[in-house]
């Protein structure tokens, strides 16, 4: 019958193909859910005032380090409290609305209640010292967030994604001049530990 497969009509090439995608398909999503790889790639929420890093980290050049202070220090990397903006806004376009609405917070003492983009569940160790101390600039994990209006999920944020650059797999000039100088970037091996004890507790 296989054989025959020529002599098939238009119509029974395009069925057989169809039935051929659909078990591709179901196959591919098999896999996909026994090695479940991305978290909440693509995540964007509305924040409650809009803060572009586009006009303060693009535009304006302002160092991401001035307002995400822990980077260097800690596992997080933090959100700056409202008088982090209140330095620049006392003066900077003191008339807009939403510079008025952050004048409130920071009078009334109200944090502003900026929705978490990233996270990892509490099982998984990581801390961005040990990263950022490294040399690994910001844009290896987050993309290039100074050209966001809004700051998107841009990495799986997976075991695999965190082993993939660990054991050197697939990793871009920058991560690898950073993390191994002078590596051979068709052979670099490993950048960082891989044992299960690295990223758990
Ligand atoms: C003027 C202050 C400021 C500067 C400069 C700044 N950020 Fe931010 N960043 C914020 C604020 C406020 C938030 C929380 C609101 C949001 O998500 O947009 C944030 C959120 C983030 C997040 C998401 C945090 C989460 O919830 O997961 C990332 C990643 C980030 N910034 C990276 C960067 C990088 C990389 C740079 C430099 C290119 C940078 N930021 C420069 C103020 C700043
Ligand atoms: C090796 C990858 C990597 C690098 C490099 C990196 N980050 Fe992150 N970042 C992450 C991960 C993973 C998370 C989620 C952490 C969690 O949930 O505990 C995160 C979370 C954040 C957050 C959310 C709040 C927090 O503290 O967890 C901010 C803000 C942030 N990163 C900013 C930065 C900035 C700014 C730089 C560069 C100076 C940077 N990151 C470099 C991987 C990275
Ligand atoms: C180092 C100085 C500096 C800091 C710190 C700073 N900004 Fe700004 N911000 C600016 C500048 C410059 C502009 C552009 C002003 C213009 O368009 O004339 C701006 C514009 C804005 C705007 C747009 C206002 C409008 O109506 O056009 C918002 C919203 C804003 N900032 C929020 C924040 C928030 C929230 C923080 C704290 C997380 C912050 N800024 C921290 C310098 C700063
Ligand atoms: C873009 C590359 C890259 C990504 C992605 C990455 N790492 Fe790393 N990681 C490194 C490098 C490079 C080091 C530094 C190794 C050293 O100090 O020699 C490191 C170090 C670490 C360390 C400290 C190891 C030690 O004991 O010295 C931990 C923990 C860690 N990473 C966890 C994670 C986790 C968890 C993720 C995923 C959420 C992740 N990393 C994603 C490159 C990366
Ligand atoms: C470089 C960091 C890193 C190393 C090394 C690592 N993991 Fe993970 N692992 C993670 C991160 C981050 C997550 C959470 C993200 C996810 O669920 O995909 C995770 C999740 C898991 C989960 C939970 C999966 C789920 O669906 O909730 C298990 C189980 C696990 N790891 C086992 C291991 C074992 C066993 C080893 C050693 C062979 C190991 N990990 C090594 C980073 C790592």
């Amino acid at each position: 019958m296989l054989g025959n497969f020529g002599q098939l009509s238009v119509g029974q090439k395009i069925a057989g193909a169809l039935v051929a995608c659909l078990v591709l398909t179901l196959v591919g999503a098999g896999v996909v859910y026994v090695f479940p790889t991305a978290s909440n790639q693509g995540y964007a929420p509305e924040q409650p005032i809009p803060f572009s890093h586009k006009l303060h980290a693009g535009t304006h050049k302002i160092d991401c380090r001035y307002c995400h202070v822990g980077v260097t220090e800690s596992r997080h990397a933090t959100v700056p409290s409202v008088s982090v903006c209140m330095n620049c806004h006392r003066v900077v376009k003191a008339e807009s609305p939403w510079i008025q609405q952050i004048k409130k917070h920071y009078d009334e003492k109200k944090p502003i209640e900026w929705v978490r983009v990233h996270r990892l569940p509490d099982h998984a160790r990581f801390n961005h010292q040990a990263h950022v101390r490294k040399g690994l600039d910001c844009k290896a994990c987050h993309g290039d967030v100074g050209q966001m209006e809004k700051v998107r999920q841009v990495g799986a944020l997976s075991m695999g994604w965190c082993l993939q650059c660990h054991r050197g797999m697939d990793v871009s000039s920058s991560v690898l001049s950073a993390a191994k100088p002078g590596a051979d970037p068709a052979h670099p091996g490993e950048l960082a530990p891989y044992q299960c004890s690295t990223c758990h507790y």
